[in-house]
């Protein structure tokens, strides 16, 4: 064994004896790697999650607002409500992101912030929506940026969102355009000519997004998986997924055994079956839009039998491309959901 795969291992084993499973109190900083620190780098510093490190961020947020935030998370953008977390668990993650920043948070109370909305609009029309979008639906994307090229190295986050209104009280809104925050695209408004009282009504105008929240798009159901049941063979089915995906002009790839590879050749589950196609006009087109489309690509559906039954799965393209927030792609992710439900459909006719 080389010097670095054994202190790999001994890594890993201290990472197990500190887990929170076999210690009585949370472990922020083993709790933050977990849950948090694929999208909000390891030190804080950001990735497909906005940065949480900076002082400025440190400094004009609450504890309330970070344990809400986790709670929360911000539903239809691409960070999740930790729901599952104890209390403990959250409030030792929230001590963990602290010990990035030395110094005080404000306070805030929830004081109500009473401006005239619209003249907040009209500020805000001006002002604000070219980043945070003209409904407060956030910049397109998410984080900071990554994956290509974007106007921002920050991407705005959402305004409108319910998880970002039930977590931020008015005054720490106020506290944002008043200071900006420092190293991000935000910048103090009060620094760029806005009164305070101009900043009032833009707050109010932000609150009011509440009105607004209906069950948009994204808070509709949608399902991970699309499956069926077939009242064909298994052998027959899939005849008939490659059948179904060639008549939608799609090329048969491969075909393989769900665990090939991952066990002894002659040893695989001959009863689970993936069937990988593709087309190059989907593929290329799909990467022109985001590299990241490659999560998806290429097709495949899924044909099992289990307890006698025999059926018919894809993971439904919907349900994924909505945490990438982008238009194009899920415009996409639409057509591939419709040939997959159509494929599904008819090979299980
Ligand atoms: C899948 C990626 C992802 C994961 C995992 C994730 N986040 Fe986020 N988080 C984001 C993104 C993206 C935003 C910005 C929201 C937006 O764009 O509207 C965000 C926003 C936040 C905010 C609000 C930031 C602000 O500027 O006000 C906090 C606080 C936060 N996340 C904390 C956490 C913590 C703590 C965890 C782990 C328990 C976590 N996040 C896990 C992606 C993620
Ligand atoms: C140049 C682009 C840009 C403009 C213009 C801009 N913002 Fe921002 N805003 C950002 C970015 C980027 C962030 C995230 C900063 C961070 O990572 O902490 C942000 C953060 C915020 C936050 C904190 C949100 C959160 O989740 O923590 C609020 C509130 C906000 N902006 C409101 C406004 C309002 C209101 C205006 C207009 C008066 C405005 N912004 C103008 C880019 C912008």
């Amino acid at each position: 064994m080389t010097l670095s795969a054994k202190n790999h291992l001994l890594f890993s084993l201290i990472l197990i004896f500190s887990s929170p499973l076999l210690s009585a109190k949370p472990d922020g900083e083993q709790l933050y790697t977990t849950h948090c620190s694929a999208c909000h780098g390891a030190d804080g510093h950001g990735g497909v999650g906005v940065p949480l490190a900076l002082p400025d961020f440190q400094y004009g947020v609450t504890n309330d607002y970070l344990k809400k935030s986790i709670r929360l998370g911000r539903p239809g953008r691409i960070m999740p409500a930790f729901t599952q977390l104890k209390d403990d668990e959250v409030n030792a993650i929230v001590k963990y992101i602290r010990s990035w920043a030395p110094g005080k948070p404000f306070k805030y109370s929830n004081k109500k912030i009473n401006g005239n909305v619209a003249h907040g609009k009209q500020l805000y029309q001006k002002n604000c929506a070219s980043c945070h979008g003209s409904k407060g639906e956030g910049g397109k994307g998410t984080g900071v940026t990554f994956s290509r090229p974007r106007d921002l190295p920050i991407i705005a986050p959402a305004l409108n969102n319910p998880g970002f209104l039930s977590s931020a009280p008015d005054l720490m809104i106020k506290t944002v355009l008043m200071n900006g925050r420092e190293g991000t695209p935000m910048l103090s408004y009060l620094k760029l000519g806005l009164s305070e009282k101009d900043i009032d009504d833009v707050v109010s105008y932000v609150r009011s997004f509440e009105n607004n929240i209906v069950a948009t798009k994204s808070n509709e159901k949608l399902e991970p998986i699309i499956s069926y049941e077939s009242p064909n063979s298994l052998e027959k089915t899939v005849e008939s997924i490659e059948r179904a995906a060639i008549g939608k002009n799609f090329r048969i790839i491969r075909k393989q055994y769900l665990n090939q590879g991952l066990v002894k050749a002659g040893q695989e589950n001959k009863k689970q079956v993936m069937i990988y196609f593709c087309n190059f006009n989907l593929l290329n087109r799909a990467l022109a839009i985001d590299p990241r489309i490659g999560l998806f690509l290429p097709c495949r559906i899924t044909a099992l039998e289990k307890d006698g039954k025999v059926l018919v799965m894809a993971s439904n393209p919907l349900y994924m491309s909505r945490l990438f927030n982008n238009e194009k792609l899920t415009k996409l992710c639409q057509e591939m959901y419709d040939v997959y439900s159509d494929i599904v459909e008819e090979s299980t006719f």
